[in-house]
């Protein structure tokens, strides 16, 4: 299976595979792995965009996008029309070149907010929202959201019409609803109903952690490209890997032994910077866990490191721990 580039309004992403958003995890330091390990598109976690009007300083750390080479979209969510025109204004002049609107997340935080996977439900508000945001910029916007709320209303289709008329330029669907949250499995062949709704491109998401994974949901639901989030925990490098082994490319290596410690090291300190110490050390947490997943004395290791909570000595755990010389089983994207 071969992918064909995509045009993403004026924007051109030459191999779709993307980086999907997590909150507390695709943060700018991870972001920045992920595009040095060959993610072509990476989308930032979500911002809300009540709280970047507020300026609150954690929406402005979530908003660094700068990629290099890589293409990158931040993701608003709200549910306010003002409030996402204005979000997407500040946030196209401050550089970024896409933007993405959220409209799958299912915490209830976003959804009693009537945000997120909420706005399913309400396809006028859905695309009040969405014509703001479209109408407030001149850069591509595009929409990720699920299947529908639930079994009984799966309007993906619907809501990727109305989006398509209203200017969205890109769709990314995740092949659940909301009231699975993440139980049971993404079903990718739901997704074909998008994909044949439109013509503008569409990622499919959900469940893709490798590239054996990536071409099965691209077989089953017909989409341009794929969005892939949970695997990479633990693995900033398999969306890079993914797009080499779906263009019939070898493998870029993912590092191990020593390179593998300089990269954990690389982005515990990149936590650090990016919340100062104590936020960072926290945020650091979760990543030790995916890093020492599966790894011989990796569960002892992390115990150590997430109770220490002086960097120097973290460092120092990490260097002596002698990270093996092959990937964990989990992380191998074929
Ligand atoms: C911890 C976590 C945080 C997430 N945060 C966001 C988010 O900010 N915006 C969003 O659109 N989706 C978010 N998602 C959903 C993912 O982007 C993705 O759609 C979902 O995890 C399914 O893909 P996967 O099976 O490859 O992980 C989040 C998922 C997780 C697990």
């Amino acid at each position: 299976m071969t992918l064909h580039p995509i045009e993403i309004g004026e924007e051109r992403l030459d191999v779709p595979v993307a980086l999907a958003p997590m909150a507390g995890i695709t943060d700018a330091p991870f972001r920045k792995l992920a595009a040095r390990f060959g993610a072509p598109y990476v989308v930032s976690e979500m911002v809300a965009s009540r709280e970047l009007l507020a300026e609150r300083r954690l929406s402005a750390v979530r908003l660094d996008v700068a990629q290099d080479e890589t293409l990158a979209a931040v993701q608003l969510a709200g549910c306010e029309a003002e409030w996402m025109a204005e979000a997407a204004r500040r946030v196209a002049g401050n550089g970024a070149r896409i933007i993405d609107i959220n409209m799958g997340c299912p915490a209830k935080k976003v959804t009693n907010g009537y945000s997120g996977s909420a706005l399913m439900r309400d396809p006028d508000k859905a695309l009040s929202l969405i014509e703001a945001t479209v109408g407030a910029v001149d850069i591509p916007v595009t929409l990720k959201m699920r299947l529908g709320w639930d079994e009984g209303t799966l309007n993906a289709p619907q809501i990727a019409r109305l989006a398509e008329d209203a200017g969205v330029t890109m769709l990314v669907v995740h092949g659940r609803t909301r009231s699975q949250l993440y139980r049971g499995t993404a079903d990718w062949s739901a997704v074909r109903a998008v994909v044949e709704a439109v013509d503008i491109p569409v990622l499919v998401n959900g469940d893709i952690v490798g590239a054996d994974a990536a071409r099965e949901a691209l077989s089953q639901s017909g989409a341009a490209g794929v969005m892939i989030g949970r695997g990479t925990q633990g693995a900033p490098w398999l969306a890079g890997q993914v797009a080499d082994a779906l263009q019939g490319r070898a493998l870029r290596p993912a590092p191990v032994g020593g390179a593998l410690c300089d990269i954990v090291i690389e982005h515990y300190e990149g936590q650090l910077a990016c919340y100062g110490e104590a936020i960072g050390m926290r945020s650091a947490r979760k990543h030790f866990g995916w890093w020492l997943a599966g790894r011989p004395d990796g569960a002892a290791v992390r115990q150590r490191v997430i109770r220490n909570d002086d960097p120097d000595s973290v460092r120092a755990e990490l260097r002596a721990y002698d990270w093996p010389a092959v990937q964990a089983e989990t992380q191998v994207a074929a």
